[in-house]
């Protein structure tokens, strides 16, 4: 019998370009994880008409229902227990999440940033990355800490930065190596190979493993 698949729920607020390559790696057989769950802060997020074309379950908890953030993340543990979801993957979800459901689920919980961390923490990051005049920039797929855009990294790809390059330009350039970064992170620790010591991620026992990097052919 083929191996169970652990239970992953993808939260969004927005477009879902990173939820789409999640479901799309998932449906081969043997990859580890299964998206039993797409959850969204926001009812008009593009990425819930991902999670209808795929046919994956989505639930909408409304930022705006409720009053404190304590009582959203305890809507939202609840609906992640009762769907018996082992992982949790934050793909463009813009609200950040209190330090007791972070401390709850640790080292069980993904996000994704489009930066080198911990370069570029924050939002605008490739405006922040031209004006600072860095040649590689790219994306780090890294565990949630109650710190915003902190925690141990699992997986980061790189990419050039060129030189007529404009804000969009580099947006477009990571957020394809986004698509294959998260479902290449998610794939390791479903597959349960990555384990965090002293808040260093390692994979298969190595601390630098070549798998978890995504380096852009030289030209
Ligand atoms: C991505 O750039 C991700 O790194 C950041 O938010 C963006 C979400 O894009 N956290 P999408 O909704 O997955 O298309």
């Amino acid at each position: 019998m083929a191996e169970a698949r652990r239970r992953t729920a993808v939260l969004i607020s927005g477009r879902g370009s990173n939820l789409a390559a999640l479901i799309e790696a998932a449906k081969a057989e043997r990859y580890p994880a299964e998206i039993a769950l797409v959850v969204s802060d926001n009812p008009d997020a593009g990425g819930l008409a991902h999670a209808d074309a795929y046919g994956t379950p989505a639930t909408v908890i409304d930022r705006r229902a409720f009053a404190t953030k304590l009582d959203f993340d305890a809507e939202l543990d609840d609906l992640l227990y009762a769907n018996r979801i082992e992982i949790v993957c934050l793909a463009g979800f813009m609200r950040v999440l209190s330090p007791e459901f972070v401390t709850a689920w640790r080292d069980r919980i993904l996000n994704i940033h489009p930066s080198l961390l911990p370069a570029f923490p924050g939002l605008r990051t490739h405006e922040r990355a031209l004006a600072a005049g860095v040649r590689v920039h790219g994306a780090s797929v890294h565990f949630v800490r109650p710190e915003v855009d902190a925690g141990p990294i699992v997986a980061q790809g790189v990419v050039p930065i060129l030189p007529e390059d404009t804000p969009d330009d580099l947006a477009a350039r990571v957020l394809a190596v986004e698509h294959r970064l998260y479902p290449m992170a998610l794939r390791l620790l479903a597959g349960g190979r990555v384990n965090v010591m002293g808040e260093r991620v390692f994979i298969n026992g190595e601390r630098l493993a070549p798998e978890a990097t995504l380096l852009s052919p030289s030209d």
